[in-house]
């Protein structure tokens, strides 16, 4: 029995690693969901098989509970709302994998083995951490708790002291085992540990902060397999924990960000700094209306659409889709172009735009088209703003110096749909609406959108 278990953890290992490994393109993501689903599903199963559960009342409530308030959730979660949605998600994992670890402690009730000892320490502390850090997130992309960097006197040797205190209490409770009170202390510790890593990171790194959560629950399920002596725990944890690693780090390079200058509180919240390019900027920008643009986009050959946050904010994928229907129509050759840290999460613009069954072979990567602009009669930006702002390019005292941008400035024409002249996530000021070869379509996506195809279909 015990090598059957063990064959099955071991392929629902490898579909966890088949789905990872298809969710790297939007191509195969579906797949890659549907194969990791089903190892999931596997591993369920076989858990309860394997650990003679005496009654499976509690588990089946339990599972119902979950799966209702899992399906609600997930309904009524709007696209924008994804990555606080993804950052309490973490949370519980963190949470479930030190309930468990600490449930651990008390059946084995005094006699707890060293290394069993050390991994239940490490997913209390771990799981602690993720659980509250993740509430934190969820609370401030959903502007419970304030968006703010929040900073205050010795924080960090504050945070270093708590770190320091929760290691020795656990090498103590691991010498020994029947020290309850100070097991329970270093919950309460880790509890308040994961808040106060997490309050002073600005609102605008939160995304990346959810994804690094993501990695410590990983890690804390990893710990938690140890605990429980269960392969695949360790080994679905250690998936979770090293994916979460590569993604932060993507995000952080997309950003030209240091995890450091992320951890440390280095951003404000999303529009914190005002909008600048209100006041700071004296020159002259050129607004234009459907009907003006629709005549520019009739003597376009390429259009290369740039999609952002407010494209998602907007909801306007399905206007875009029905626009580039319009220009293909009239023989205008149309792609997108998609910048890694557009929108709020990784993948956010594909996500979108398959949504609104645009092919994937329409959608190149910032380096796959960035040498195109030149050559580009309209590069045409849909709720972007940070992610083509030329200071990134030349500034260096601004805040995203360094960080990869798509050079939409050298394209012949630059058209900027947005709803004003507002900063974005970085809080800070946009050079390129006053360009020369920029015109401003201001109005929200999913309404300029519709009106401009309107007239392109007119003409
Ligand atoms: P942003 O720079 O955030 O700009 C979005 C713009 O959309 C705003 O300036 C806003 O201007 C406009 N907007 C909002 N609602 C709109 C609507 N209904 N219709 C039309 N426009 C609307 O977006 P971006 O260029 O996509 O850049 C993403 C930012 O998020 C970057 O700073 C990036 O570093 C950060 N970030 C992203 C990620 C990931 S993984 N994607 C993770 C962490 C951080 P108005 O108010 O004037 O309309």
């Amino acid at each position: 029995m015990s090598t059957i278990i063990e064959i099955s953890y071991l392929f629902s290992s490898v579909l966890f690693i088949l789905g990872i490994k298809n969710l790297s393109s939007p191509k195969t993501a579906r797949r890659g969901n549907f194969f990791a689903a089903v190892g999931m599903l596997i591993a369920i199963v076989v858990t309860l098989l394997d650990r003679h559960v005496l009654t499976f009342e509690w588990i089946i409530i339990g599972g119902l509970i979950g799966s209702v308030i899992g399906a609600i959730l997930a309904q009524k979660t709007a696209m924008t709302g994804m990555p606080q949605m993804v950052g309490m998600l973490n949370g519980f994992g963190g949470g479930a994998s030190a309930l468990v670890a600490l449930s651990e402690f008390l059946k084995l009730d005094g006699s707890v083995p060293v290394h069993t000892g050390i991994a239940i320490i490490a997913s209390l502390l771990i799981g602690g951490v993720t659980f509250t850090g993740s509430m934190i997130a969820f609370g401030k992309l959903q502007g419970i708790v304030t968006g703010k960097v929040v900073k205050y006197p010795g924080q960090h040797w504050i945070n270093l002291a708590m770190l320091i205190l929760v290691v020795a209490a656990g090498a103590f409770v691991v010498v020994n085992p029947t020290e309850l009170s100070l097991t329970l202390s270093i919950v309460f510790v880790a509890l308040v540990l994961g808040v106060t890593l997490v309050l002073p990171i600005g609102g605008a790194d939160m995304p990346v902060a959810i994804s690094l959560l993501n990695s410590y629950s990983g890690i804390a399920g990893a710990t938690t397999g140890f605990v429980l002596q269960n392969n695949e725990l360790i080994i679905a944890g250690s998936l979770v924990g090293a994916s979460g690693i590569i993604l932060t780090n993507i995000m952080c390079k997309a950003m030209n960000r240091s995890l450091m200058n992320v951890v440390l509180g280095g951003w404000e919240s999303a529009g914190t700094v005002g909008s600048a390019a209100e006041t700071s900027h004296k020159g002259q920008i050129k607004s234009v209306d459907q009907e003006e643009l629709a005549m520019i986009f009739d003597v376009a050959n390429s259009v290369v659409i740039v999609p952002g946050y407010g494209m998602a904010v907007a909801q306007a994928q399905h206007a875009v889709r029905d626009l580039v229907n319009a220009l293909e129509n009239k023989g205008k050759n149309v792609r997108f172009a998609i910048h890694p840290v557009a929108g709020r999460m990784p993948g956010h613009m594909n996500v979108l735009l398959a949504e609104a069954q645009i092919s994937y072979d329409k959608m190149l990567a910032m380096e796959d088209i960035n040498d195109d602009f030149p050559n580009t009669d309209i590069a045409l930006i849909i709720g972007a703003n940070d992610v083509v702002n030329p200071a990134a390019r030349h500034d260096k005292a601004s805040p995203i110096y360094g960080m990869p941008i798509l050079n939409v400035d050298y394209a012949k024409t630059v058209v900027i749909n947005k709803r004003s002249l507002n900063v974005g996530y970085a809080g800070i000021d946009n050079e390129l609406f006053f360009y020369p070869n920029a015109l401003m379509y201001f109005g929200d996506a999913k309404d300029a959108i519709s009106k401009l195809t309107h007239e392109v279909k007119n003409l």
